[in-house]
Order: structure tokens, then sequence, then C-alpha cells
């Protein structure tokens, strides 16, 4: 029996930086300023995929581009990442989201029929989007406002507790951009920029840099077979 042909550990090619093109310049500019933050570019990447957000609604394939070419990592690592997470979309959605909870508290407090009676006044099931692109219905697991059953969220803000007449008025309020104030477009976490309280000295963010390129790297080689693998 011939003995199997050592194969060489996939390495990680090397990620050229491209410059972003989806990404608008302020975005750029505010996710260096994240980058900057970490000791690892990579680290920043769930932050950047919210910036692309507050931007589309969503995350789109261009701007998952932009975010791994920031960050050094590939569209799919981007791609990986965010389908992980719940507040991460990659689909269009709605300019707000509407989340009914259907968890115990809520389902005893009517959470099932409110949701039932959004699906129905929408026009659209739980999961999905009203033509207009206006509003996105999901069902929400427990959204930690269990005494103000059933709970309602849009676009991660709590608006109390709904009966069907009241929910009604809230999307007729959305509609009508009167709640423009208190609950900006979906993607916007939220609208105070920070302006201190993170300084990180550009020296030890190089360093540690530095450090852990090094380690990436003896890692690497220690993980190559001997003799460079397949001739
Ligand atoms: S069960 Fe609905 S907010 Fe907790």
């Amino acid at each position: 029996m011939t003995e199997p042909t050592p194969v060489a550990a996939p390495r990680r090619a090397a990620l050229a930086p491209a410059a972003p093109t989806h990404l608008s310049s302020d975005m750029v500019a505010r996710a260096r300023q994240l980058i900057a933050l970490y000791p690892e570019r990579r680290s920043a990447l769930i932050p950047l995929c919210h910036l692309a957000q507050e931007q589309d609604g969503w995350l789109t394939p261009e701007a998952m581009v932009d975010i791994a070419g920031l960050v050094g990592v590939t569209p799919g690592e981007v791609l990986g990442t965010a389908s992980f997470y719940d507040m991460l979309h990659t689909e269009p959605m709605g300019r707000y989201v509407v989340a009914v909870c259907t968890n115990i508290a809520c389902l005893l407090g009517g959470g099932a029929e409110l949701l039932e009676h959004a699906e129905d006044s929408l026009g659209i099931g739980a999961g999905g989007t009203t033509r207009d692109g206006t509003v996105t219905l999901e069902e929400a697991e427990c959204l930690a406002d269990c005494d103000r059953a059933p709970c309602v969220q849009v676009n991660h803000r709590y608006v109390g507790a709904q009966t069907p007449e009241s929910f009604d008025r809230l999307i007729a309020d959305l509609r009508s951009g009167t709640r423009d104030g208190e609950v900006p477009p979906h993607g916007t976490l939220n609208r105070v920029r920070r302006t201190d309280g993170l300084a990180v000295d550009p020296e030890v963010v190089a360093e540690e840099r530095r450090a852990e390129a090094e380690a990436r790297a003896a890692r690497e080689a220690a993980a190559a077979p001997a003799g460079g693998g397949v001739a």
C-alpha cells in the first residue's frame, strides 16, 4: 500500500487591501477610526458590518467586499460572520424592522394574537417585508421587557406594550414619519458619536500588530509539513 502524499496546509492568500468602492467616504473614515481601536484589524469586523447597515439598511455584497478589504479578510469570511448574528442582515430589510415578542410572558399577554393581527394588517407573514419596503415584520424571542407584554420593538427601540389598535397607529406613525425623531431607519444603532473614552496609543497598536503577525507566521511555519508538501 502506498503512503498518502503529504499535502501542505492551506495558507491564507496574501490579501491586497482594495480601496473601498461602495461605502461612503464618511463611513470609510468612521471605519478607520474603529479599526484603530483594536490590536487586530479583523476585530473590527462586526462594528464595520453595523456601519454598512447604517448606510444601506442591510449588508450588501458590495459592502462586504469593502469591509473585507478594510479588515484584511475575505468577503466570504465577512458573510460567514454576519450570517451568524440576528442583528446583521444579508438581505434587504424594510426601513422599519418591527419585532413582536411571542416568548412566554408576551405569549400570556397576547403576543401571538398581536403577531397574527400584525400579519393580517400588514399583509405579510413574519419574516416578510411590505411591498413598499417600509416594514419588515419579525417574530422575536424574549426582548427583555417582559413587564410590558406584549413587547414590540422597532429597529431595536422599545415602543411599549401594544394592542392591535395601537399597533396600527404605530405603523401609521412610522409611515407618516412622525416617529422619525424616536426611531431612525433600520441599521442605525445610535446617533450619538463617541468623541472620547477609547483613546489608543498608535505605537502600542502597531507593536501589538507586529507581535501578532510574527506569532501567526510562526504558527504557519510550524503547521507546514517538512519538505514543503506537494512537489
Ligand atoms: S417574554 Fe416578551 S419581552 Fe420577555
